[in-house]
């Protein structure tokens, strides 16, 4: 089979080398992309008078055509062929013509890719940034319900201090405001055209690169031609705000499925969100959360590939370049799905309050109210946390709690407690009372819910 590029060979690769080179059962995710770039150029090849005006217009309508088709999926595209750019040009000279060859006067394939990964970027990053606030607008609507549902705090997965379940919640809507934050960013340097860079340096025709820029609704050019076409530091900022994203939510996802486990029955899954055993019918697995919590390797793959593609490349296009596209699409998958699902089992997810009361109530995480209160009183703090330690390994040996310790006991411990340590040490107005800028005081957070709801799209 002939090549597009055929002229100076004399031999053409065997067909299972074509495929090996071969990017078409990929790339052809880019058909509309490239489609639409194509239409930009062939408007400003008419516009500069490199081709008529007259087969300007065919041109288009001829892409037309195929976009039309692209959007129907009703385009057959051929291994022959290579990848997406030279099977939509064999597509636009068989529909209207050797006309159709004239497409490519001042262009390569390598600012066309180029310009295809920008656009499709820009419009599933934009797409990332809805979701993003999607979920967080889902962790709102809970946590606006939960201001007062308490339950302990952990630290080194110990009990350390009760908290408001709304402020373990807003932890990851603040999270997951500094992943938008920078995927919003990014745009900025993801909406610049490489296109006119042509195969690396620039090209002899009068054509307009501000022209197809602004057709494209890009910001802005690429400076430099070689760095147009070699740079692919938006894919791999793409790939790290999402590998920072998908830390995130296995974070949370851990989190989900230690709560929902018999240890902790914290919260209960929606059952569209869980799934049974093949063997095991009492079963009920948080399966969406593990899967989000492993697929978190497979983006940190697609960042260290890419990091690892680019590190030996001398200027300018290079084929290795060719594989900057799997991990990225792969990537824009995993994290849409993924906050999809999200969005879904934090709005269906039960809240176990009692639960999460008990267990707050079952714990030692109110000894640092009593040390706080001894050394508000005046004692050093050093010596009232040896004073509680000592007062919870009694407990400990006892086998009870600091709540049924006999008030001669506390007395004993230290003549500054008072009566007042039993409500001082419940564990409601233990979190109510830390009302320090940021803290789970019930009132601080609120206040941190409106505020959150200022940072909303
Ligand atoms: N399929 C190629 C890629 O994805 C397109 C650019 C090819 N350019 C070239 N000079 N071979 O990178």
């Amino acid at each position: 089979m002939k090549k597009l590029w055929g002229g100076r060979f004399q031999k053409t690769p065997e067909q299972w080398v074509d495929e090996f080179g071969a990017s078409i059962h990929f790339d052809q995710e880019l058909v509309e992309e490239d489609i639409t770039g194509s239409l930009a150029h062939v408007k400003m090849l008419g516009n500069c008078g490199i081709i008529s005006q007259e087969e300007a217009e065919q041109i288009t309508n001829g892409l037309t055509i195929l976009l039309d088709k692209a959007k129907k999926n009703e385009l057959e595209f051929s291994v022959n062929y290579e990848d997406i750019h030279l099977n939509i040009e064999k597509m636009l000279i068989d529909e209207i013509g050797p006309v159709g060859g004239k497409l490519h006067t001042g262009r390569s394939r390598n600012d066309q890719v180029a310009t295809d990964m920008h656009l499709y970027l820009r419009k599933h990053v934009a797409n990332v940034v809805e979701l993003i606030d999607g979920l967080q607008q889902s962790l709102l609507n809970k946590a606006e319900n939960h201001v007062e549902t308490i339950l302990p705090g952990y630290t080194h997965l110990q009990r350390a201090q009760p908290i408001s379940f709304a402020h373990h919640l807003m932890a990851y809507f603040w999270m997951l405001d500094r992943d938008k934050q920078r995927f919003q960013e990014s745009l900025k340097r993801i909406n610049i055209s490489p296109l006119g860079s042509a195969a690396l340096a620039g090209t002899t025709f009068p054509i307009d690169r501000e022209f197809t820029a602004k057709e494209l609704q890009f910001d802005g050019i690429y400076e430099n031609s070689l760095d147009g076409v070699s740079d692919r530091d938006f894919i791999i900022e793409f790939l790290s705000n999402s590998s920072l994203l998908m830390m995130h939510l296995s974070r949370f996802c851990e989190e989900i499925i230690l709560w929902c486990s018999q240890e902790f029955q914290f919260i209960e899954l929606d059952d569209t969100y869980a799934t049974g055993s093949s063997i095991m019918p009492q079963k009920k697995n948080p399966d969406m959360a593990e899967l989000i919590r492993g697929k978190t390797g497979r983006v940190y793959g697609n960042l260290m590939s890419l990091l690892t593609i680019l590190k030996g490349l001398p200027l300018a296009y290079n084929k290795d370049l060719q594989e900057d596209k799997e991990g990225m699409f792969d990537t824009v998958k995993t994290i849409e799905g993924s906050l999809q699902i999200f969005i879904g089992m934090v709005d269906t997810l039960n809240v176990n309050e009692e639960k999460m009361e008990k267990a707050t109530k079952e714990d030692f995480s109110n000894a640092t109210e009593l040390a706080d209160y001894l050394s508000m009183k005046g004692m050093p703090f050093r010596e009232a946390h040896e004073v509680v330690g000592t007062l919870v390994y009694q407990c400990i040996q006892q086998g009870i709690y600091l709540k049924d310790l006999s008030f001669d006991q506390y007395k004993e411990a230290s003549s500054l407690f008072e009566e007042d340590i039993y409500e001082i040490i419940n564990p409601y107005e233990a979190v109510k009372k830390r009302m320090s800028a940021g803290g789970t005081g019930f009132e601080m957070v609120r206040k941190a819910i409106e505020k959150a709801k200022t940072t909303l799209l």
